[in-house]
C-alpha cells in the first residue's frame, strides 16, 4: 500500500497558523501591508494583517456576489468577506486548515477539499480570489481552471508575490516568475484592470521574520546541534550524513543572510 507524504509546505502553513494563533493572536496567513505610518513591530503584525484584509476588499469589483476564496487559510478572510454579505465557497487542500473552515463558518459555505486543479462544480463565481495561494499553483493550470469557474465577465483578484529579475537572491523562497505570470496571462483572454504593486507596503513583514531568525531561530538551531553533538556525537554524525543536503536546504532557505 502506498502512503501519501505529507506535504511540507503544507506543514510550515499549519505551523504558521498554530504559532501566530499563540504568539500574535492572529488567524489570518497571509504578510500584512505597513503604511508608513504604522510602526514596524511585530505586536503591530495582527494590525498589518487587518491593512492587508482591507487593501483586498477595497478592490473587489463593484457588482460581485459570488467569490471563491482559493486556498482559504484557516477561513479567516471568507469569515469577513460573509460579515459584508458576499456569498463565499472555500478551496482548501489541507485536511488541517478545512477542519479551521468547518469550525469557524459551519454549514455557510462550501469548501472543496482539495487543489484548485481538481475542483469539480457545476457553479460559477463572480470572482476567484488568490490571496497568496497563486504561488503554489501551476499558472496555466491556475488559469485554465479560473476560466472554467468564473461567470461571464467574472474577475480574477491575485494579490501574491512574484520573483522579478532584480539582481540578489530573494528573501523568500517560491513565488512565480512575474515576466513568465505575464507571458502566459498574455495567452488568455483576460484583461488587465489593475496592476498594484505593494513591495513596499508588505517588505516590513521580511525584516520581523529576519528579526525571529536572529534573535530566536539561529541560536535555537544553535543549542540543538550542540546539545546533540555533545551528547550523541554518533547519531549526530548519522544524521547530518544521512539529511545533509535536506540540511543544506534548510540553512540556505531559512538561515542564510
Ligand atoms: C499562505 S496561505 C494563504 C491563506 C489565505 N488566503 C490568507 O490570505 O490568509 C496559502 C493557502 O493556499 C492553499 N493552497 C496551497 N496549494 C494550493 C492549491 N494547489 N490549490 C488551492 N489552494 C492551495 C493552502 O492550503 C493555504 O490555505
Amino acid at each position: 500500500m502506498s502512503r501519501k507524504k505529507v506535504d511540507s509546505k503544507e506543514v510550515g502553513l499549519e505551523l504558521g497558523l498554530v504559532l501566530g494563533r499563540y504568539f500574535l493572536k492572529t488567524d489570518d496567513l497571509h504578510y500584512g501591508y505597513w503604511p508608513e505610518d504604522l510602526e514596524v513591530d511585530v505586536v503591530n503584525f495582527p494590525k498589518a494583517q487587518k491593512n492587508y484584509s482591507d487593501f483586498i476588499f477595497s478592490h473587489i469589483p463593484e457588482g460581485t456576489q459570488k467569490i471563491l476564496d482559493v486556498g482559504s487559510g484557516s477561513g479567516n478572510f471568507a469569515k469577513r468577506l460573509i460579515e459584508k454579505k458576499f456569498s463565499v465557497d472555500c478551496v482548501s487542500p489541507s485536511k488541517y486548515l478545512t477542519n479551521q473552515i468547518h469550525d469557524k463558518l459551519g454549514e455557510s459555505v462550501e469548501v472543496f477539499p482539495c487543489i484548485y486543479e481538481d475542483v469539480k462544480t457545476e457553479k460559477h463565481y463572480d470572482l476567484a480570489l488568490f490571496s497568496e495561494s497563486f504561488q503554489y499553483i501551476n499558472i496555466q493550470e491556475a488559469l485554465e481552471k479560473s476560466l472554467e469557474l468564473l461567470s461571464e465577465n467574472g474577475y480574477l483578484l491575485i494579490c501574491d508575490f512574484f520573483r522579478t529579475d532584480a539582481k540578489g537572491r530573494s528573501p523568500l523562497g517560491g513565488g512565480h516568475s512575474l515576466s513568465n505570470f505575464q507571458e502566459i496571462l498574455s495567452q488568455f483572454s483576460f484583461e488587465e484592470i489593475e496592476n498594484i504593486d505593494i513591495t513596499k507596503e508588505t517588505a516590513p513583514t521580511i525584516q520581523i521574520l529576519d528579526d525571529f531568525l536572529s534573535e530566536v531561530g539561529f541560536p535555537f538551531r544553535d543549542m540543538i546541534s550542540r546539545y546533540f553533538q555533545s551528547n550523541y556525537p554518533g547519531f549526530s554524525k548519522l544524521l547530518n550524513w544521512k539529511f545533509k543536503e535536506r540540511f543544506e536546504k534548510i540553512n540556505r532557505v531559512y538561515f542564510s543572510g
